[in-house]
């Protein structure tokens, strides 16, 4: 196979505001995408980074009382957690505020200065008197010179839509102070994108090579203007103190606007990473390199990524992208997310209530597609979809059929002449389990188009499955050869589409590699005259005991992520709140128990615990009974959570509990010790606690 060196990125997140699901269908995209390619074997390298710089940054470090480097650090480690928390693996995550990027930054913009392609010239900006700093279009209001309407920006209406200059406006005042801005002029520094090298270049860029998906090559002829015309104006590359970024090199009191070091921010990142690794740097950014570039990114920043930054990057002699991958917007049942209806939904806020990061992975993938077009979530199909899918028809296989081969058969698939049998069977009835269609969906990115076919592979499993009814042969002694083939087959093709899914469900990937006792799952992949049995596990293999994968969505889970995002319009406050989740109630604090020493402590055993049952206690109230796995033995607790848990909810999943309790004789039955939750007191706010992803059944907790 011929092995592809890759370098991927997705856009940087700024550095001033929370990873939400719109930003998650990019990184989401991007990691199904890489993961695939990782996984076929290619050398790929996903890097990202924080993007800190700019005036919004600036003010809102100010705001907190806090300095901007105290205020990137804690974004950045909200922003990983977040990332992490969905299965989005980066192989660097770093801060545009770097000396990695600062070196670039500088070494990019001499390189254009030399050639010519750097212009200073004056401009008259909106000056705020009082906190002594031009004013960016956005910290500028007043009424819009159209149709009049208040507080308006200092770009654009949203009542009317008119777009406009600051200048423009009447009555204007600065959004940081509340002062009338003045207007005041200053040299500013500018990349001379009307320069003809630059048209041309672009021009050529934009139409060869698909650089850019068809809509994206078509607009970015519409911005550029034909061939002979110049609509490419100089883009303004420089900011006056007070500014939170990187000083232009003999330019006193002048930075770099934060969308100059931005885009380079992707170089320091790599940077970062090669010296960590030993990567040649140069082999993925020099002019004429046979390493593949691509960045995904949102189609409203695709003027700075068709545009600006291969201009930046051909004339200070770099290498260009290969590719840009621009993608839609989200909407969320068919709308613009909305605070105030609950469907800004942050990516904590998701995680906190303990909602599996997967369901979303398959969500999205089972709707990206390569093109430009917006994705919606629409929540009621979310959780039909998924209980559907990634339930009744994916895990479905595998606890349909893991039962009987644990319990008959030891735990070993069929071997010899049933295992012959067993590969004719996928031969002829699968012809359409070959990778090739699916491959290809993926790597070009059409996921819906991949899931579609991983999910019409997956029905018709369950129909052979329906048909063989293996539950109707176990009750047959006689019929034990039949049973052992059927379940074999079953455990078989779900070990197939368990590789087909793992670039989307990185995490069930892991936990069906220890049921299935195989190192990782692979790529599979199969030359032309290969049949497809030739990529099932070899006869007689063994695999595990089967515990439950993944749960099913409650539609009242997600009932309570849309009121936990839900802004009440009337608690705005005017300053800073203290920090806590927006939409949760707060909760009286009680006061911290008498000290104990680390003896006292170490004398309680905790256990992570794996729920492998959960059900209703008849006559009891508030009761549930769990069946917990300790990895050594299995325990039987009751638990007064029966106000905040469905039983279902709770099956498959993690938590914690005491382990040396001793036993307690109930009326239901004996407890056989108890799991931890945290409660606030109210009627059905009951958390029990997950340790993280990884952890399993048995480990002691210290
Ligand atoms: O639009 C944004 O959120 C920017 N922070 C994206 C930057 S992408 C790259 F150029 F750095
Ligand atoms: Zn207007």
């Amino acid at each position: 196979m011929n092995k592809r060196k890759i370098l991927v990125t997705s856009a940087l997140p700024y550095a001033n505001g929370s990873i939400h699901l719109g930003h998650l269908v990019e990184y989401i995209q991007t990691d199904i995408w890489v993961r695939f390619q990782k996984m076929r074997g290619h050398t790929v390298y996903y890097v990202c980074a924080d993007d800190t710089h700019g005036t919004p940054i600036m003010l809102r470090a100010e705001k907190e009382q806090i300095s901007p480097e105290a205020l990137i650090a804690r974004v950045h480690a909200e922003h990983l957690r977040d990332f992490t928390g969905f299965h989005v693996q980066f192989d660097n995550y770093y801060s545009t505020h770097s000396e990695e990027t600062r070196h670039f930054s500088e070494e990019i913009y001499g390189k254009l200065k030399v050639a010519g392609l750097i212009a200073v010239r004056g401009i008259e900006q909106l000056f705020d008197p009082v906190k002594n700093m031009f004013l960016p279009d956005r910290f500028v209001k007043g009424e819009c010179p159209k149709c009049g309407a208040k507080d308006q920006y200092g770009d654009s209406c949203e009542v009317c839509g008119a777009a406009y200059t600051p200048t423009e406006l009447k009555n204007p005042y600065s959004a940081v102070s509340g002062a009338t801005p003045v207007t005041q002029s200053s040299e500013h520094y500018f990349f001379s994108l009307s320069d003809p090298r630059c048209a041309e270049f672009l021009r050529q860029w934009t139409s060869e090579a698909n650089h850019l998906q068809p809509e994206a090559a078509n607009k970015m002829r519409e911005w550029l203007g034909e061939d002979g015309d110049n609509n490419l104006s100089d883009w303004d590359i420089s900011r006056d103190a007070p500014y939170f970024g990187f000083a232009i090199p003999d330019a006193p009191n002048k930075y770099f606007y934060v969308w100059l070091d931005a885009p380079i921010g992707y170089m320091g990142s790599f940077k970062n990473l090669c010296a960590r690794e030993q990567i040649e740097f140069n082999a993925f950014w020099q002019r004429g390199s046979t390493t593949e570039l691509y960045h995904f990114i949102g189609k409203d920043i695709l003027y700075f990524h068709a545009l600006f930054w291969p201009a930046m990057l051909e004339h200070s002699g770099y290498r260009t992208p290969t590719k840009i991958f621009a993608h839609g917007f989200l909407t969320v049942n068919g709308e613009k997310m909305s605070k105030s209806r609950g469907t800004f939904i942050t990516a904590e806020s998701y995680l906190d209530q303990g909602l599996n990061p997967e369901w979303l992975r398959y969500y999205y993938a089972a709707k990206l597609s390569s093109t430009l077009e917006d994705i919606d979530l629409n929540l009621e199909d979310f959780v039909a979809r998924v209980n559907s899918d990634l339930i009744g028809k994916f895990i479905n296989i595998a606890s349909r059929c893991a039962g009987f081969i644990s319990k008959r058969f030891d735990g070993r698939l069929v071997s010899g002449e049933l295992y012959q049998q067993l590969c004719q069977t996928v031969n002829e009835r699968f012809p359409g389990w070959r990778p090739d269609l699916i491959e290809k969906a993926f790597e070009e990115r059409e996921f819906a188009a991949a899931v579609r076919q991983i999910m019409k592979c997956a029905d018709e499993a369950n129909e052979m499955i329906h048909a063989l009814a293996p539950w109707e042969m176990a009750k047959q002694p006689e019929r034990g050869d039949e049973l052992h083939h059927a379940c074999s087959l079953g455990i078989q093709l779900f070990y197939l589409l368990s590789r087909y899914l793992k670039p989307i469900l990185p995490g069930t990937a892991k936990q069906i590699e220890a049921f299935l006792n195989c190192e990782s799952l692979t790529w599979p992949t199969l030359q032309s005259d290969q049949p497809v049995s030739d990529l099932l596990l070899p006869a007689g293999h063994s695999i595990t005991t089967y515990h439950h994968l993944m749960t099913r969505i409650d539609t009242k889970q997600i009932d309570a992520l849309v009121i936990a995002n839900t802004q009440s319009l009337t608690a705005v406050h005017p300053t800073p709140a203290p920090i806590r989740h927006a939409g949760k109630q707060q909760h009286a604090v009680m006061p911290i128990a008498e000290t104990i020493n680390i003896e006292d402590f170490g004398k309680i055993d905790l256990r992570v615990a794996r729920i492998v049952n959960a059900e209703h206690v008849e006559g009891a109230e508030k009761l549930l009974k769990l069946t917990l796995d300790i990895g050594s033995e299995q325990r039987n607790v009751f638990a007064g959570i029966k106000s905040a848990y469905d039983p279902e909810q709770l099956k498959g999943r993690l938590t914690v509990m005491v382990a040396n309790l001793a036993p307690r004789q109930m009326k239901f039955g004996c407890s056989e010790g108890m799991v931890l939750a945290a409660g606030g007191g109210h009627p059905g706010e009951l958390f029990i606690l997950s340790p993280d992803s990884g952890a399993q059944p048995g480990m002691r907790i210290k």
